[in-house]
């Protein structure tokens, strides 16, 4: 991989600036908050930030619906608050990383709002047209609205299509109708994008979140995709994700912005990914992406029915051969990025872990962090993860805020699934399990906002917070940090290939970082309820009898561990090299 990165050693923690901290009372997080907490963030061990949308939007689906790049929302605060923020990062030595959301913009952008006008405005082969199925032509004014060009879904359900009747034409939206699909084949649209990816990183941004990036290029004939159980729309990725194109324009974004930028990473969120394809995007010599966001690991519990169906028993032999597809594929290829959670995803801790009863939540959280962030790449922590929030379950769907959970519930009550069995599956799946705002202390409405939130918290804020998580010895938040620094300090973390030490087994993770000349750490999880036993590998046993312990949960202080049984949900990290010795 040639010199290390800044990039492969940072920490990364996502901020969902809605829901992190509101400085104003308003009951909305703002720029203001992310800025005083930088040094909460700091201390925690982290050295960049991805930080979602903060532009100006009308909020269909809370700013990824853009209406002007080059503004922040009044409600995060101004420019001069980003540039305020900016300016606090970089004295500590932290990176910000934005937002970029050019699959398609908001229906209230000034292009959209231009090109839906007339077919002669420039503006109008910004987005992506169709007269309707079967039709070259515009039909004539006052005939009937012709039918959707074709049956693809829109990922918000319903018809991927919108009519447009001062053009007589659709428009395609992959997500919101207020979401229309840019048209990459536009030149001029991947200049306007450059020139704006160009504002903000002469600002001082270290880089991109690329939202839905493999997204951006559609097939051109907008076939039928084949029919699924009846369904009057239907998704299927092959027509619009990881199309040959879509390759073509990042490197072109590349050659034009990112290579004058030599230290800007970027990341591109890819659904529908698998590693050969992932590959294609992060290989240093295709000169595309830094890393990527895969998708399979976070679909291992998914129903028939997918992210929003009643979660299926998951299979940990299942979940390690996925992580192990893009630890062995990317090796010396590119690079991976380690998550567990983000703002579209319901919390890990509710999904792999227990949460009733305190002890075991904790153990819990910290179980995933450690098998999921020790590995290859650079950690992602979503905030709220430190101190292991889980999912919420509000006793009724008005008080759920995001547009995929709104709409799946009203598909799926309208299609006779009963109230309580769909509210059953928001609870499980909703987006919002990851949107009650940041609980950092047990008074009013978790120290969040003095107002009235725009989602409400969790009730459980009173137990679990930034304050009690962080003060008390066996709090998720000083395990978080332990591992944060822990990673940070020795370089092994981030060049030290990833061995499984334990593939077949049904309850444990155990895997060793290895360097070349021959030094090598050690992470053993057990990532279930039970207590289990298992033949240890000679050299752990041998690491564990002569070595140190790095980080582990339970400490030996709390409950008398072993290597050999190990206690549900119980981590170890172990070097072979007695304490106070140094690799
Ligand atoms: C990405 C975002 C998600 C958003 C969608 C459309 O998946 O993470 O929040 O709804 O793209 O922009
Ligand atoms: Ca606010």
């Amino acid at each position: 991989m040639g010199m290390t990165q800044w990039w492969q050693q940072a920490n990364f923690y996502q901020i969902y600036p809605r829901s992190f901290l509101d400085t104003n009372g308003d009951g909305i997080g703002d720029l203001k908050g992310i800025t005083r907490k930088l040094d909460y963030l700091k201390d925690l061990g982290i050295d960049a930030i991805w930080l979602c949308p903060v532009y100006d939007s009308p909020n269909d689906d809370n700013g990824y619906d853009i209406r002007d790049y080059y503004r922040v929302h009044q409600e995060f605060g101004s420019m001069k608050d980003m540039d305020h923020l900016i300016a606090e990062m970089n004295a500590r030595n932290m990176k910000l990383v934005m937002d970029l959301v050019v699959n398609h913009c908001s229906d209230e952008h000034e292009w959209f709002q231009k090109a839906r006008v007339s077919r002669d405005d420039p503006y109008h082969d910004y987005f992506i047209w169709h007269p309707g199925r079967n039709l070259d032509e515009p039909s004539a004014p006052g005939s009937p609205i012709p039918p959707e060009p074709n049956n693809w879904a829109s990922h918000f359900r319903g018809s991927a299509w919108e009519w447009n009747e001062a053009t007589r034409e659709y428009y395609l939206h992959l997500f919101s109708r207020k979401q229309p699909d840019l048209n990459w084949e536009n030149p001029a649209v991947r200049q306007d994008i450059y020139k704006m990816m160009r504002f903000w990183l002469d600002k001082g941004i270290a880089g991109f979140r690329m939202d839905v990036i493999n997204y951006i290029s559609k097939d051109p004939d907008l076939p039928d995709v084949p029919a699924r159980d009846g369904q009057r729309y239907v998704h299927d990725s092959r027509y619009y994700a990881n199309r040959e194109r879509t390759h073509e324009h990042l490197q072109e974004m590349h050659r034009e912005v990112l290579s004058k930028y030599p230290e800007c990473m970027t990341i591109g969120e890819m659904h529908q990914t698998p590693v050969d394809e992932g590959i294609r995007y992060v290989h240093p010599d295709r000169r595309e992406l830094s890393m990527i966001f895969q998708f399979e690991h976070l679909g291992i519990d998914n129903g028939p029915g997918g992210k929003y169906d009643l979660p299926v028993s998951w299979d940990l032999p299942r979940l390690k051969q996925t992580l192990r597809t893009w630890q062995e594929g990317l090796s010396g290829k590119g690079w991976n990025s380690l998550y567990t959670g983000n703002h579209d995803q319901p919390r890990m801790v509710s999904r792999l872990g227990v949460t009733d009863g305190k002890k075991m939540r904790r153990r819990s959280a910290k179980a995933i962090a450690a098998s999921f962030l020790l590995m290859q790449g650079s950690p992602f922590v979503y905030q709220g993860e430190e101190i292991g929030m889980t999912n919420v379950a509000f006793p009724d769907i008005d008080s759920y805020r995001d547009i995929e959970t709104l709409n799946y519930y009203r598909e799926a009550v309208s299609n006779g699934l009963s109230e309580s069995k769909a509210l059953r599956v928001v609870h499980l799946r909703s987006r919002d399990n990851a949107r009650t705002p940041m609980q950092w202390s047990p008074d009013a409405h978790g120290g969040f906002t003095t107002g009235v939130p725009w989602i409400s918290l969790n009730p459980n804020y009173p137990d679990i917070n930034v304050r009690n998580e962080s003060r008390e010895s066996d709090g998720v938040h000083t395990f978080y940090r332990s591992l944060l620094h822990m990673r940070r300090n020795d370089p092994i973390w981030t060049q030290g290939t990833c061995e499984d030490l334990a593939p077949e087994h049904p309850q444990i993770i155990a895997y060793a970082r290895r360097m070349e000349d021959g030094s090598v750490v050690y992470v053993v999880v057990n990532l279930s309820t039970r207590d289990t036993s298992w033949d240890v590998p000679a050299e752990l046993a041998d690491a564990c009898a002569n070595g140190s312990v790095l980080l582990a949960s339970p400490t030996s202080s709390e409950e008398e561990t072993s290597l050999t049984k190990l206690l549900p949900m119980q981590v170890m990290v172990i070097s072979p090299l007695p304490s106070g010795s140094t690799s």
